[in-house]
């Protein structure tokens, strides 16, 4: 087995998956503000500290995405972030992309960028520690989006990013966001994240990219936020696997869901039941920001010296998501 592949099962075998903690400064300013908490370096390494450091970074997390600010801090203890994270038996990761700009040529959408001077990044990263990487490319629906433009213009830095991440002996992230945001359907997701994901493979392909030593992580199908059309629950994760039977090759090993606004009880209920449905050879795990963090920073942001309590929230929440990796979750459960 190649290397690449073992990093892979080491991030998602066994019930463990993601831990998506790679906000950008901006974007980990508006969710402190948003908890009432100042976005300071200090506050921002507080809080993910305590995440790092919990009882469930062992059981339940198999790899941490890192912002480029984090990556270089040192914790308490003097380890370096990195260390911290290894020291639990999960896998540093970094996100790489530096951003969703606007796409020239098709304004309303984007493009990501971050390919100039990508090799030396990734070099420096692998010093850090870093073994695996993240990308995310994302693409509205509408009438007349996703347009071919940024199918193929995302699909081709994906591949690109991809290529280069393995040379550098590290396991590339594939995101392709399909936005919740908009009134479509949930067949309309279908049908356009099928078409996204789709090409991904196509360029990744072109690009000579080693499919067993790759991650996707792709979004659930589900219906638009502002669609007045909602579906149960059983209905998500059977539309989720006819997209990824359709679009992911076999040689895939595993795929690691964003939560892209769900709830953390929505996130957890559709890969739980997605689990349960699973007949493909895909291992389908978790790489959640906000469903695995939102209840820990509201906790946190009462009183942030109380590490103790503010794991305790976070273990708890790994843990439901770690069984639903298994199909092993129940309501029930959350009540414990
Ligand atoms: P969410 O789970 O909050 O969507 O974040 C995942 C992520 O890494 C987005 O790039």
């Amino acid at each position: 087995m190649s290397e690449l592949n073992n990093i892979v099962l080491k991030i998602l075998s066994n019930g463990k998956g993601i831990l998506a903690a790679d906000e950008s400064t901006g974007t980990m300013t508006k969710r402190l503000g948003a908890v009432g908490v100042e976005s300071t370096t200090e506050n921002r390494l507080l809080f993910r500290e305590t995440l790092f450091s919990s009882e469930s970074m062992k059981k339940c997390i198999g790899g941490v995405i890192l912002y480029d600010e984090t990556i270089k801090q040192n914790s308490k203890s003097k380890k370096t972030i990195p260390e911290l994270i290894s020291t639990s038996g999960a896998v540093p990761g970094i996100k790489v992309d530096t951003g969703a700009k606007v796409l020239a040529g098709s304004p309303d959408e984007k493009i990501t960028e971050g390919l100039d001077g990508l090799r030396e990044r990734l070099k420096e990263y692998y010093k850090l520690g870093a073994r695996f990487t993240k990308w995310r490319g994302v693409y509205i629906i509408s009438d007349k989006y996703p347009s071919k433009l940024s199918i193929h213009s995302n699909a081709h830095a994906l591949a690109r990013y991809s290529s280069l991440v393995q040379e550098s002996g590290m396991v590339p992230i594939i995101e392709p966001e399909v936005l919740m945001d908009g009134e479509h359907s949930a067949e309309d997701c279908l049908i356009k994240t099928t078409k996204v994901i789709k090409e991904c493979f196509e360029e990744l392909n072109k690009n000579n990219v080693d499919l067993k030593g790759v991650i996707l992580k792709p979004n659930m199908i589900l219906p638009g936020s502002g669609s007045t059309k909602k579906i149960s629950n059983e209905e998500i994760a059977k539309l989720t696997l006819k997209c990824l039977k359709n679009s992911v090759p076999k040689e895939v090993p595993g795929i690691a869901f964003l939560s892209g606004g769900q709830t953390e009880i929505e996130a957890t209920e559709n890969l739980n039941l997605i689990n349960k449905y699973n007949d493909t050879n895909f291992i389908m795990s978790y790489s959640y920001g906000r469903a695995l963090q939102q209840s820990a920073i509201k906790f946190w942001s009462k009183d942030i010296k109380n590490i103790e309590g503010t794991q305790k929230i976070f273990n708890h929440r790994a843990n439901m998501c770690s069984l639903a990796a298994q199909g092993k979750w129940s309501k029930e459960l959350e009540a414990k």
